[in-house]
């Protein structure tokens, strides 16, 4: 493991070093897939202390593996939390915080925009075990407040929001919450360095590492960082035993893999979100542009001082006008989407190649049309992943795509 202090280094050698150092068996610079389902043990009574936890070492896949611990270990360190428990995906993180901190008759806040997975959790699967919920726009403050029950156990957010791109303020949110209720925030679609959201206050970060920190679109993965405590009811119970859904080794090296050139990639992917929005911001057929990076976004002030670096993260979304050349906004978007040659049409983000998605008809398909539209999901918003091509050329394609529908 290294000997680097990562409060006395920057992010971009902390994000190469921590986590991993050279293979104790043959000193390999690059983390080994521990490729294996169970460990041996030379005695019964060595068995026997590992599992009591006596001794140190691993036991079997699903409760820990060497390459997804070098991972984990990395994310702690990305997020400043003293302990992480990697994933099979971002809804395996989302479902392990719900079953290791609720319990039949808790009651959890969530924001009235989540992606669409999450918004089944929230409203099917939570309610389905005794947990009731409450819905409020987690930037209003007052309604949040004023949300709070005795029985309230966790107020549940992403910042920014899928797919309106909202910031929520999380300093403020742990403020109403007080010591009592957890702040558990998805970070996905801003990931270290673009902010730090355990030192704004949040008790639990969690990830969908499919997405910016895994960074390649070639794996599934998630990650909850947080206290030690917390983790360990994490990975104690919910991940391990009722969930069972740790990443597999392989996969804990592509991310492990796809991590050492997070900063290099979060750094561009901030860059030509910020050209693209300010392009399509002046595009005469578009209505609004959604990135907090703009200065007419309502976020941006918040942004500013929420996300570090000017940084403001590689997700935008946005509306055409109402009448596009005699079209509709949503007739006129489908036909956007089908004339772009760079961007593909795909859900997920995050990846080096730039995606593009109808969020009505896809990610948030599944959201009835009442609270869609109540979280400003309207038919003709179009949510963009912005890769890592030139901005040149992703403007280009759009100036295209735009002349010919
Ligand atoms: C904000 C957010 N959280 C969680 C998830 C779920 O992640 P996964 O697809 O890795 O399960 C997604 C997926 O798109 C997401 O956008």
């Amino acid at each position: 493991m290294s000997k680097l202090d990562w409060s006395n280094v920057d992010f971009e050698t902390m994000i190469i070093h921590a986590g991993q150092g050279h293979d104790p068996a043959h000193g390999a610079l690059a983390t080994p897939i521990y490729q294996t389902s169970t460990f041996c043990f030379e005695t019964v009574e060595e068995g026997a202390d590992k599992f009591a936890k006596k001794i140190p070492g691993y036991q079997y896949t699903r409760g820990g593996n060497p390459t997804t611990r070098a991972f984990e270990l990395k994310c702690a360190a990305m997020e400043g939390g003293e302990d992480a428990v990697a994933t099979a995906s971002g809804m395996g993180a989302v479902g392990s915080v719900m079953i290791a901190f609720l319990k039949c008759g808790d009651h959890v806040i969530f924001d009235n925009s989540v992606y669409g997975g999450t918004n089944a959790v929230a409203t099917v699967n939570l309610p389905n075990m005794g947990i009731e919920v409450s819905r409020v726009d987690t930037s209003d403050l007052g309604a949040l407040k004023a949300a709070i029950k005795p029985n309230t156990k966790m107020i549940y957010f992403e910042t920014p929001n899928n797919p309106m791109i909202k910031v929520t303020d999380v300093a403020a949110v742990k403020a109403v919450a007080g010591k009592d209720i957890r702040v558990v925030v998805d970070a996905t679609f801003a990931p270290p360095p673009i902010q730090h959201v355990l030192k704004l206050g949040a008790d639990v970060v969690l990830h969908s590492i499919t997405k910016y920190i895994n960074g390649h679109g070639d794996a599934l993965g998630g990650v909850v960082v947080g206290s030690a405590a917390d983790m360990g009811l994490i990975r104690g119970n919910a991940m391990t035993k009722i969930n069972g859904c740790p990443p597999s080794p392989f996969n804990s090296y592509l991310v492990l893999r796809g991590m050492k050139t997070l900063a290099l990639r979060i750094e561009r992917h901030c860059q030509n979100a910020m050209a693209v929005a300010k392009y399509l911001e002046s595009n005469p057929y578009v209505k609004k542009v959604y990135y907090p990076g703009l200065e007419s976004d309502p976020s941006h002030e918040l942004a500013c001082r929420q996300m570090e670096n000017g940084l403001f993260g590689g997700i935008l979304s946005f509306e055409l006008n109402d009448d596009v050349k005699g079209m509709t906004s949503f007739e006129a978007g489908k036909k956007l989407l089908n004339n772009l040659s760079i961007a593909s049409i795909a859900v997920s983000l995050g990846d080096p190649d730039t995606l593009i998605e109808h969020p009505a008809s896809m990610t948030h398909a599944a959201v009835s049309k009442e609270d869609r539209l109540a979280a400003g999901i309207t038919d003709g918003l179009i949510r963009l992943s912005v890769g890592l091509e030139s901005a040149r050329d992703l403007i280009n394609d759009f100036e295209t795509a735009f002349a010919t529908i």
